[in-house]
């Protein structure tokens, strides 16, 4: 770290209050949260992550998307050195993925306010609007639109699973702000986050150094058949959608298991219509996410989903229409900001290991736009997106520490002079 200020550490209690404090917004049985994009719980972390904002002395903007930016001067102008994550969740969520990162930016802040220490260049702490897309597809939906790949009049028309669009969601919680996207990139981006999956916990590892996140593929997949009575109509006179949906979960999972390697499939959204135990469906609507680190192995996945539905449609004589609902390719991060959360890792005597994130994350998104990095840090069995999730207050104040550091580094950190600690 830069002169002076090798010893600084996070209060490791100031952000686990903060943790649990913003976990009581949209707090589910068992621990965890529900806080799906521009609810009203999103509403109400939101106020609460920015009234900490504004006790730190932090310039806050947001954006026309809704992602909340705030920023800490630097001795020089210019863009920041950003931390940032997402506080929202999915409907099962828990109290970590997302909130962590941002929380432990707002911790590095406090962390140098209390120092006295100041930097070269501005720093900010950010959160991005619906990076889980549970409610509005796509995931990554604030960064996409601060890095420029999506058109903000596109997005805010956007329909999420209750028909609501999120321009009138955004208006409704009072977030839909006036600072400019696509955004000035930052000079460089660190997002601190739980793994989600259960590599360090097995293997005993204190952080994980993401070198890419792996690509995402989601279509929904809407089928019509004939509805008919479940007694009367013989197998063979069938236009049955929810057997057709049926065929088609069971086909993705056997497709993954075949494929192996980093392939993963899951169907995680399913309705019938009528829903009735005596009525053979006439419409069946589900999702199928598809990933994989391969770009080339995620594109054939794709390619024998469309031809098993091409099958299906005259196997059973459906109508079926299929809507890409997101599509990423795999993303490396810049060799040498791993290597610098390597480095930082290291340094406070961390066990590390170089993995590839199997979740999608904002830094995927501003690592288009400048050098970004994740660090991440282990989740107890791997649960996410349940509220099992649980990260050790160990780990995560550890993983904290490598987070200023790394930020202390790339913002370029020091005591002015006369301040001891
Ligand atoms: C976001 O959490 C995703 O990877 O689905
Ligand atoms: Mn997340
Ligand atoms: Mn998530």
């Amino acid at each position: 770290m830069t002169s002076g200020i090798s010893n600084l550490k996070i209060n490791a209690g100031r952000l686990q209050r903060r943790l649990a404090d913003l976990a009581t917004i949209g707090a589910i049985d068992g621990g965890g949260c529900a806080r799906l994009a521009l609810s009203d719980e999103d509403k109400a972390g939101r106020d609460l992550v920015c009234r900490w904002m504004g006790e730190l002395g932090l310039s806050i903007t947001v954006d026309a998307i809704g992602n909340v930016v705030g920023v800490r001067p630097g001795r020089q102008a210019g863009p920041p050195v950003m931390a940032g994550s997402h506080i929202d969740t999915v409907r099962t969520g828990g109290r970590f993925d997302g909130n962590l990162g941002v929380l432990a930016g707002l911790e590095v802040i406090e962390t140098l306010n209390e120092a006295g220490v100041e930097t070269e260049h501005p720093l900010a702490v950010a959160f991005f609007t619906n990076e889980e897309g549970a409610r509005f597809a796509p995931d990554m939906m604030g960064s996409l639109v601060f890095t420029g790949v999506l058109p903000l009049a596109d997005v805010l028309q956007t329909r999420g699973i209750d028909g609501s669009s999120v321009g009138e969601n955004l208006t409704r919680i009072g977030y839909a702000g006036n600072a400019p996207v696509p955004a000035q990139s930052p000079r460089a981006y660190v997002e601190l986050h739980i793994e989600q999956g259960p590599v360090l916990d097995h293997e005993g590892i204190d952080i994980g150094v993401v070198e890419s996140v792996q690509g995402i593929s989601w279509t929904e997949i809407e089928i019509a058949g004939v509805s008919n009575h479940a007694g009367t109509t013989p197998m063979s006179l069938r236009c049955d959608a929810g057997w057709a949906a049926g065929s088609i979960i069971a086909f993705v999972r056997e497709m993954a298991e075949e494929m192996g390697g980093s392939q993963v499939a899951t169907v995680g959204r399913i309705e019938f219509f009528p829903n009735l135990v005596n009525v053979v469906p006439n419409r069946a609507v589900l999702t199928v996410d598809l990933r994989n680190t391969r770009e080339e192995s995620l594109r054939s996945a794709e390619a024998r989903l469309l031809a098993h539905v091409a099958a299906l449609r005259d196997a059973e004589k459906v109508q079926i229409a299929t809507r890409c609902l997101a599509r990423f390719e795999p993303v490396p991060f810049a060799p040498e900001m791993t290597a610098l959360v390597e480095r930082h890792a290291r340094a406070h005597g961390l066990t590390t290991r170089r993995m590839p994130s199997g979740a999608g994350h904002d830094a995927q998104m501003l690592a288009a736009v400048c050098p970004a990095a994740m660090i991440f840090v282990p989740s107890v069995e791997g649960f996410s997106h349940n509220v099992r999730e649980f990260t050790h207050p160990h780990h995560i104040e550890a993983g904290a520490n490598v987070l200023l550091s790394v930020l202390c580094e790339l913002a370029g950190a020091a005591k002015p002079a006369g301040v001891h600690s």
